[in-house]
């Protein structure tokens, strides 16, 4: 079984009845997890039956902070592991965690475990959202926990149930699905217990999972029909009439962009799990069930035949991770929504701020403070927080912010956004503002960073690590965590249930917009052909999508060293338009808002001194069309959101541009484990210091 899911990796392999050694079984275990090693994570671990010697009915945990191979290594030099053993049935659990609840330890790695006997261990992708009060819950229960992690409530309750079962007939399935009907949040999972040798339970929701089969025979069925429940207890050996027979057995996470590359070397007979669908393997049996049936619901998984080679998924590896964190982007908002947005009920949650919410919703004014990219989020997100909110929002460069010595007050709160969570203005700007007695709250995508650990209450915004040197996922990142935050405080607002619903359709349609973008890559990059010889770039555009021009001249100017500016269309007027002529290259930002109508005018005053504008709009706009020099036609979404869609042809001609002027965007290797071992060290040497906050006597990090 194999599974896969962004930002951490999961792998699991069972093989039923086709004799492996326990060399083969960790071999195979840690090639799974080096295949997702691009994916970025911070440690690894393993389960598998009894290896030390003597002990054949145990299950052995081998976790190791860093690099996969470090926990290879680990794994190898241990004398008490009979590698040449030969299981016959074996199911073996492997995991790459990305922290985000609770520092890099080993302690803090996956898997999981219920007691000190190991009796349930559990791998997790995702946020358990609820785990708070089932941790409390345990805790009165007599139950112990060792980390800091959301995910350690789930082995804990898994055995409370297992312990308080009504018989001994409870199949390990119904106990994983008594376990899901207590967690809220987003979940990939992977359980494995000592009391059902050979069985493996896999579930998901909101989090992919994908399932790969493998048999030396034809497969007895193409498709799996879904068993429903009703609620009821499972026997111990569940005895649905039609089931797969798969000797080997994979679970991947499934991503349209990121096909699972663990995967497709083992199989391309793959199923496609739907949310809250449970799949079992019962001696060497694959099935799929749910608690209960919906009205419009396919009853039956169907096997599909992935498409492609290893070959052809490695070529589609990015040349720079500049590159390849654009194209993540459909992934990463997606990640930054996860276990926050429902989308049933249309509520917003962001765990980590939901204990101040009422403080922050008295207050008198929202500061958001940043650098760089990180301060164009807020000047994107302004509007729409002013909107949503009613409280005056002020967003400040955190340099600009310090010099004025700008007065705060005790009844402000202060954003303070960071993809690293560690640049110096800003987290100058955040101590300035606590000893002024104002809410501190962090926006960051770094665990245990000093922003994350010094503020009040934050929101981790999940995009995975951004090793590119520009920042570009975590910006579309930070832009969704404020409008979340902006959903979040509206949600009692009566008036605004409409705009609230509007923009909560947009923010899931986002990825599948966000990839019609990136299928323009060709267009944008032809474009790029033709400027790359220039020697400066203007981006114009007003309301919404200033942010953008800001975003995009600083993109520009940061990786092609060209000069670049994003002007505020409404200041044409008032000097910049002294620099259109047919020579300057400028783009422009026009896409069907409030502010339509004034770009316009901005366009018409452009190409009467002779501009030839390259204009991002909306698809079909023939009245833009057939004044721009060139158009890139962008889908449409809602407003607020529209600047997430209009910022990515603007990062994607910033790489474009750099690599046809001859900068080397590449990060070389040696940098990037540099960057996460530097991450790996800072978070170390921070989390021996004691923090200084109430809030986080138990852990160190905000409490999401
Ligand atoms: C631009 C860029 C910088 C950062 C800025 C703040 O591509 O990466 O402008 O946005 O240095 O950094 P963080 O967000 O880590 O505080």
């Amino acid at each position: 079984i194999l599974v896969t899911l962004y930002p951490a990796g999961i792998f699991a392999y069972l093989n039923y009845r086709v004799p492996r050694t326990r060399g083969d079984i960790f071999q195979t275990l840690i090639k799974g997890l080096q295949r997702l090693e691009y994916r970025g994570y911070d440690s690894a671990g393993v389960a598998v039956d009894g290896s030390v010697k003597d002990h054949a009915a145990s299950i052995s945990l081998y976790k190791k902070t860093g690099k996969v191979k470090a926990l290879d290594e680990e794994i190898y030099k241990n004398n008490s592991i009979d590698f040449e053993a030969e299981l016959d049935t074996h199911f073996g659990i492997a995991h790459t965690r990305w922290a985000t609840h609770g520092e890099p330890s080993p302690l803090n790695s996956h898997p999981h475990r219920s007691d000190k006997n190991n009796e349930f261990v559990v791998i997790h992708n995702g946020i358990i959202t609820n785990y708070k009060e089932l941790k409390k819950y345990l805790v009165s229960k007599g139950y112990d926990f060792e980390s800091d992690t959301d995910t350690e409530v789930i082995p804990k309750l898994i055995k409370y149930l297992y312990d308080n079962r009504e018989n001994d007939y409870v199949s390990f399935s119904t106990l994983v699905e008594r376990v899901i009907q207590q967690l809220e949040g987003a979940f990939a999972l992977v359980f494995k217990s000592i009391h059902f040798p050979g069985e493996a339970v896999a579930t998901r929701r909101g989090s992919p999972l994908l399932i790969g089969v493998r048999s030396q025979y034809e497969l007895s069925t193409e498709q799996i029909p879904v068993k429903y429940n009703c609620g009821k207890s499972g026997s111990r050996h569940p005895s649905f009439s039609s089931t797969c027979t798969s000797p080997q057995t994979y679970v991947c996470e499934h991503s349209n962009t990121t096909p699972c590359i663990a995967i497709i070397e083992h199989t391309n007979k793959v199923i496609y799990l739907e949310d809250d669908d449970i799949a079992v393997v019962v001696e060497g049996k694959l099935y799929v069930h749910r608690i209960k049936r919906t009205a419009g619901e396919d009853p039956v998984r169907v096997i599909q035949t992935l498409q492609m080679e290893l070959q052809q998924i490695m070529k589609g590896n990015f040349k720079a991770f500049m590159q390849k964190e654009i194209f993540e982007q459909p992934e990463s908002v997606v990640n930054t929504m996860r276990g926050r947005i429902c989308f049933d009920s249309n509520t917003v949650i962001l765990g980590g701020l939901s204990d101040h919410l009422k403080e922050i919703k008295r207050c008198r004014r929202l500061i958001v403070i940043g650098c760089g990219t990180s301060y164009h989020a807020g000047v994107a997100t302004r509007q729409i927080l002013e909107e949503l909110t009613e409280l005056p929002v002020m967003v400040e460069l955190a340099s600009d912010f310090l010099d004025r010595i700008t007065p705060v007050f005790r009844d402000d709160v202060c954003f303070f956004i960071s993809q690293s969570g560690e640049t110096a203005d800003t987290l100058m700007a955040l101590r300035y503002c606590k000893q002024r007695g104002a809410l501190t709250v962090g926006v960051t995508n770094t665990v245990g960073s000093s922003i994350c650990r010094e503020t009040d209450c934050g929101v981790h915004i999940n995009a995975g690590p951004e090793v590119g040197v520009a920042s570009t996922k975590a910006y579309t990142s930070q832009f969704v965590s404020l409008i979340m935050f902006g959903l979040m405080m509206s949600e009692d607002r009566l008036s605004m249930q409409q705009r609230r619903l509007e923009i909560i359709n947009g923010l899931k349609k986002l990825p599948e917009l966000i990839k019609e973008v990136l299928a323009l890559d060709d267009q944008i990059k032809s474009i790029a052909d033709e400027l790359h010889h220039q020697r400066s770039l203007l981006v114009m555009g007003r309301g919404y999508n200033y942010a953008t021009c800001l975003e995009g001249a600083l993109k520009i100017k940061e990786i092609t060293y060209m000069h670049s500016e994003g002007i505020l269309a409404g200041e044409l007027k008032h000097g910049p338009l002294a620099l259109i002529d047919k020579h300057m290259p400028v783009i422009m930002v026009i896409m069907r808002d409030a502010c339509y109508k004034k770009c316009h005018n901005a366009l018409q005053q452009v190409t009467a001194r002779q501009g030839r504008p390259i204009i991002l709009c909306c698809q079909d706009d023939p009245e833009i069309s057939k004044m721009a020099y060139k158009t890139i036609e962008l889908p449409h979404t809602v407003d607020c959101l529209q600047g997430i869609i209009s910022v990515i042809p603007l990062q994607l001609i910033s790489f474009h541009l750099a690599v046809l002027r001859g900068y080397d965007v590449r990060l070389p290797f040696l940098y990037y484990l540099f960057i996460l071992l530097l991450n790996g060290l800072y978070i170390k040497k921070n989390c021996l210091r004691k923090c200084p906050t109430n809030w986080c006597k138990t852990t160190l990090f905000w409490k999401e």
